[in-house]
């Protein structure tokens, strides 16, 4: 393939999906790889790309609600009500699939999850479009979702055609998933709209065990592996993770500072401290926001040891911890 194009053109993104090829573009959570929904070829250049399994089902995303009917076979009322409330913004709704959505799409379930992206240069591509993308985290398969046109272009040049080029993300970490197609709705992927908000929605929203596994982890309050088989494919799968090990640590008085070894974190360090790289937050959204970008940057630095510091896993850092949990496996 020849190198692969950089533009901050929607126009011309979207000839690239016309033609059946693929697209890197910015959302407001990290940066997805796009091609259309419905041309089952052209999804399946995303998973060649990613090196993605293909068990693991992608996420439809629309322009807005009006294109539901063409990607839904129904639209639970609790889905309504989510994306009357969250959408457009970084939240998945898992829903039945139409059956004109190819079952590669889907990873072959019979539910397809829908987001409508908030970012607006997402949403210039979608409507250059004027069809539903399916699209994953454009990394390759195992490694940090990319926060910057950079991080694509460190995981995918030359393997995919063009990258539309946009900001560093907004969230840093991925939407929210959660599933409303059985009798409970149940968060399959913490992110970017915590469990308290869609509460406020849908009260009886509970956490699936996976989710709730990651979440006693960090609590320190239980080691039990979650139940087999995952109920969201993608959770299964080693994650976020950087080359470099990642350790889990409460204070920074815990790490050994040396030039080989990485900190990120609330609380500072001594003074002094001889960290090879060294990011302290202001809060927990800035830590969401800074940290695959972080351990992208340590391991581009060589660096061998990445400490993160432990935070409440409630809200923000519910999602945030179980992302650190996953990539210090
Ligand atoms: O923020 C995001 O969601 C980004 C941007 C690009 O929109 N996308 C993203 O996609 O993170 P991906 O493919 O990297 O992660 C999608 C997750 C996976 O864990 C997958 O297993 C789960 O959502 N998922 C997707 N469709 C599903 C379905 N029908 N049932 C259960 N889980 C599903
Ligand atoms: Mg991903």
């Amino acid at each position: 393939m020849p190198k692969t194009l950089l533009t901050t053109d929607p126009e011309l993104a979207a000839d690239f999906i016309r033609r059946g090829e693929v697209v890197a573009f910015p959302t407001e959570t990290v940066y997805g790889l796009g091609a259309d929904l419905f041309n089952a070829d052209a999804v399946a250049a995303i998973f060649a790309a990613k090196d993605r399994p293909a068990d693991n089902p992608l996420i439809a995303h629309l322009s807005s609600v009006d294109q539901l009917p063409l990607v839904a076979r129904s639209m639970p009322l609790s889905a309504v009500a989510l994306l009357a409330a969250f959408a457009p913004g970084p939240l998945t709704v898992v829903v039945p699939k139409h059956p004109d959505v190819p079952l590669i799409a889907s990873g072959g379930l019979d539910t397809i999850g829908v987001r409508i992206p908030r970012h607006p240069v997402a949403q210039a591509l979608l409507a250059a479009c004027g069809r539903p993308l399916a699209a994953p985290s454009a990394n390759r398969s195992g490694r940090p979702s990319p926060t910057t046109w950079e991080a694509v272009q460190a995981d995918l040049d030359g393997r995919i055609p063009c990258i539309l080029q946009g900001e560093p993300t907004e969230h840093g970490l991925e939407s929210t998933v959660i599933d409303v197609t059985g009798p409970i709705p149940m968060v399959l992927r913490s992110g970017a709209i915590t469990l308290e908000q869609l509460q406020t929605i849908l009260p009886a929203t509970v956490l699936s065990p996976e989710v709730l596994a990651a979440q006693s982890a960090a609590d320190g309050t239980s080691e039990v592996e979650p139940p087999a088989p995952p109920r969201s494919p993608g959770t299964k799968y080693r994650h976020y993770a950087p080359r470099a090990r990642v350790v889990l640590i409460d204070h920074p008085s815990a790490a050994l500072d040396d030039v080989s070894t990485a900190y990120i974190g609330l609380d500072a360090p001594d003074p002094g401290s001889q960290f090879g790289r060294l990011v302290i937050c202001d809060d927990v959204e800035m830590y969401a926001r800074s940290v695959f970008d972080f351990f992208r940057r340590s391991d581009a630095a060589g660096l061998a040891l990445i400490y993160c510091q432990n935070v409440p896993p409630v809200g923000l850092g519910l999602a945030l911890m179980d992302r650190l949990t996953r990539a210090a496996k």
